[in-house]
């Protein structure tokens, strides 16, 4: 009898009750190198650090005798319904996370009915991935300085049901992982590349020199400074090549890095909006103005610029500026059912994870991204319940107050 009971407390020490145990149980799981991959951020990781504890320094102002006893959690992204306003952020090479990569992330977001984004550094192509599952899916995009590398992109996600492109916009080159210089990251034997970015359509000449270029990509290339990932992006793309974007493709495109309503320095009008050197500066409103059909609050999870802001401060002034035209969303720090809420609260109109999902994918496969996505969903469910709030339309501004 003892020797169940033993089992038993064993299993109960075990039960993952936080998204954040995910992240212990994933450091254990990975070798140092790929786990300080997923978790670093640039520099000293301020921002890294600043999208959590901003979340934390936000406090809940609940409404008591409301009738919570139907929490509706459904919400609407670009005509796409998803079970809870929480979607699966770009990340790149998930085969270094386990070896069903993209593949058991894709299932577990069509389980969990949500919207998963393929990130362009993906460790499987467009079509396996849609192949694998019927989730909702959106390509996300780096643009480089072989356009034709996008274009092919693109016109083979559109061809393979993708519903929308995220342009990443907050990477014209990479930023400077500390961590990833000290392990001299790299990725696995070229052998084991075999379809990586998705672009095994060009000959074999072309998949060595590309899966060289993204090995190299993470290569310390002994400087530091000017690793060889920064000759291979289009550094020069800028507000004008969107409507090169536009061209070569039907589908709606959101733009991914957006931190302010506009930078002060520039007026904003219809004049300035292909004018340098400010048009690099990320604006809602000139966003808008593009034409996005969706808004990004994003600063990479603090892997590109540290010192930017976190996300969830600068949400509202975002909002702000879009107003209801387009969707908002944000990512960066999101660990709760409470942060999803408080996201919510100011503005947001779902979140995105990126950490948390590798995380329970390095964890645990295809059943612990599941996981991770239902502890969240069934924190804000709770946190719904709790704070009075039956829809998601119910959350609001009022229900916070300042930290
Ligand atoms: C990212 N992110 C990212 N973004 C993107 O547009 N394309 C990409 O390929 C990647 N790759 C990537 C790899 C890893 C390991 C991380 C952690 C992040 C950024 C990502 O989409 C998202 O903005 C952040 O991850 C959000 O922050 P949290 O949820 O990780 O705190």
């Amino acid at each position: 009898p003892e020797g169940e009971l033993a089992t038993a407390r064993a299993a109960a020490a075990y039960e993952i009750v936080s998204v954040n145990e995910f992240q212990v149980l994933a450091r254990q799981a990975l070798p140092k190198m790929y786990y300080d991959f997923y978790a670093g951020g640039a520099e000293d990781e301020h921002t890294l650090k600043k999208n959590v504890q901003e979340f934390q320094r936000i406090i809940l102002q609940p409404r008591v005798l409301v009738d919570v006893s139907n929490i509706a959690m459904s919400t609407n992204i670009l005509g796409y319904t998803i079970s809870a306003p929480i979607m699966i952020a770009p990340t790149a090479m998930h085969k270094l996370a386990h070896p069903e990569g993209e593949l058991a992330t894709a299932r577990a977001a069509a389980e969990f009915d949500t919207i998963m984004i393929l990130s362009f550094s993906a460790s499987s192509s467009v079509e396996e991935v849609a192949a694998s599952c019927d989730a909702v899916r959106f390509f996300q995009l780096y643009v480089l300085k072989r356009r034709d590398i996008a274009v092919n992109l693109v016109q083979r996600a559109e061809k393979s049901g993708y519903k929308a492109i995220v342009l990443t916009a907050d990477r014209p080159r990479r930023g400077r992982k500390e961590a990833d210089i000290k392990n001299k990251m790299n990725l696995p034997q070229l052998k084991n590349l075999e379809g990586l970015m998705s672009i095994e359509v060009f000959s074999v000449s072309e998949i060595l020199k590309w899966a060289l270029s993204l090995y190299e990509l993470l290569q310390d290339k002994g400087s530091n400074t000017k690793p060889y990932t920064n000759e291979i992006f289009d550094s020069s793309f800028c507000w004008r090549d969107i409507a090169w974007l536009k061209s070569i493709t039907n589908l709606p495109i959101l733009i991914k890095g957006i931190l302010t309503r506009e930078d002060g320095k520039i007026k904003v009008s219809s004049d300035d909006v292909f004018v340098t050197p400010f048009s690099i500066v990320l604006l809602a409103t000139k966003a808008m103005e593009v034409g996005a059909a969706g808004i990004i609050v994003s600063n990479h999870g603090g892997r590109q610029l540290d010192y930017t802001p976190a996300t969830i401060s600068v949400l509202e002034e975002v909002v702000q500026a879009v107003g209801r035209k387009v969707p908002v969303l944000l990512d960066g720090g999101v660990r709760r059912g409470t942060d999803v809420f408080k996201a919510l609260a100011l503005g947001a109109q779902a979140v995105l994870v990126g950490r948390p999902v590798i995380y329970g994918l390095a964890a645990k496969g295809e059943a612990g991204v599941r996981k991770v996505m239902h502890m969240l969903k069934d924190e804000l469910e709770l946190t719904m319940a709790l704070a009075g709030c039956p829809t998601l339309k119910d959350i609001s501004r009022s229900h916070e107050l300042d930290g």
